[in-house]
């Protein structure tokens, strides 16, 4: 199907890893030219990268978590990329802590890098998009939202303000022909869940439906399409989840054997 990106330009935080690799892998297919920040993007993702799209990917050194250093990222990417369509914001981390031990450096840190950062870069992008009156802007979230787990406080609070920074920017941008949109990803295996042991993966794998965790790139699909103004022209303040079924939690859990049985 046509999406119509061929030839437009995007900004994309954490782009050379995990999820955000995958949505640079399908925005480059699509024509889109890239510009990836995080600390250290890795040159030879962003070769695969480049390779994929046939273009070269502007790399830019950013610590998001830093006021100043995503004003400097939004202004490297315009003048790399000569202007901005469009900005998907997906650098993300998380510092485990009970209550009992949360320390200041890490709710910060989290806080900063995750949610912070995403109003200093769109207030930055916006302010771009508005004088263009056109554009898109991707914010990545996550099902985390949803339910809370032990010790992960600060990034579930962080996913959550993300959902409604989501919906400010949408109706404030709306009106310039800018359209926001979330994805909200359920489990996929990248850095970020890298320390999950295997026991747990194997029961978080029971609990969705499709019985395994997301492709990277179909995260990467779900944003083109919410870019393309051919394939999703009146979607503003949409939230895509791809999560293979998780967040339907049903109950009681059954395998995959157990279903097999139900239907024959
Ligand atoms: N994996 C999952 O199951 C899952 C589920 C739901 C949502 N998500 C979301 O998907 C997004 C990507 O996560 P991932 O799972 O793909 O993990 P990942 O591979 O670790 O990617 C995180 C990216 O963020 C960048 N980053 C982290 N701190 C940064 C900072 N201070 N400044 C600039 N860049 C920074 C990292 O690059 P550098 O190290 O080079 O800085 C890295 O490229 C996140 O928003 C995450 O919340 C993930």
């Amino acid at each position: 199907m046509e999406t119509g990106l061929q030839g437009k330009t995007a900004l994309l935080t954490g782009g050379s890893s995990g999820i955000g690799k995958g949505i640079a892998l399908a925005l480059a297919a699509e024509g889109v030219r890239l510009a990836i920040a995080s600390r250290r993007p890795d040159p030879a993702a962003l070769d695969e990268i480049a390779a994929a799209g046939g273009a070269p990917v502007v790399r830019i050194a950013a610590d998001v978590s830093q006021e100043g250093e995503v004003v400097r990222m939004v202004q490297a990417a315009i003048a790399g990329l000569g202007h901005l369509d469009f900005y998907i914001n997906n650098a993300a981390w998380t510092w485990h802590q009970p209550i009992t031990k949360l320390d200041s450096n890490a709710w910060y840190s989290t806080l900063n890098t995750n949610l912070s950062a995403a109003a200093w870069a769109t207030r930055e992008v916006s302010r771009h998009l508005i004088a263009r009156r056109s554009g898109g802007i991707i914010i990545i979230g996550s099902t985390v939202r949803f339910f809370p787990a032990y010790t992960e406080t600060a990034y579930r609070v962080s996913k959550m303000g993300l959902r409604m920074l989501m919906q400010q920017l949408a109706i404030e941008l709306a009106p310039y022909g800018i359209r926001v949109n979330m994805v909200t990803p359920g489990h996929y295996a990248t850095r970020m869940t890298g320390g999950i042991a295997p026991e747990v993966e194997d029961q978080l794998r029971g609990l969705i439906p499709l019985h395994r965790f997301g492709d990277p790139l179909e995260v990467g699909h779900a944003v083109a399409f919410l870019l393309s103004d051919k394939l999703s022209p009146y979607t503003v303040g949409g939230d895509l989840v791809i999560d293979g079924g998780l967040t339907l939690n049903p109950l009681p859990l059954r395998t995959a054997d157990e279903i097999e049985q139900l239907n024959l």
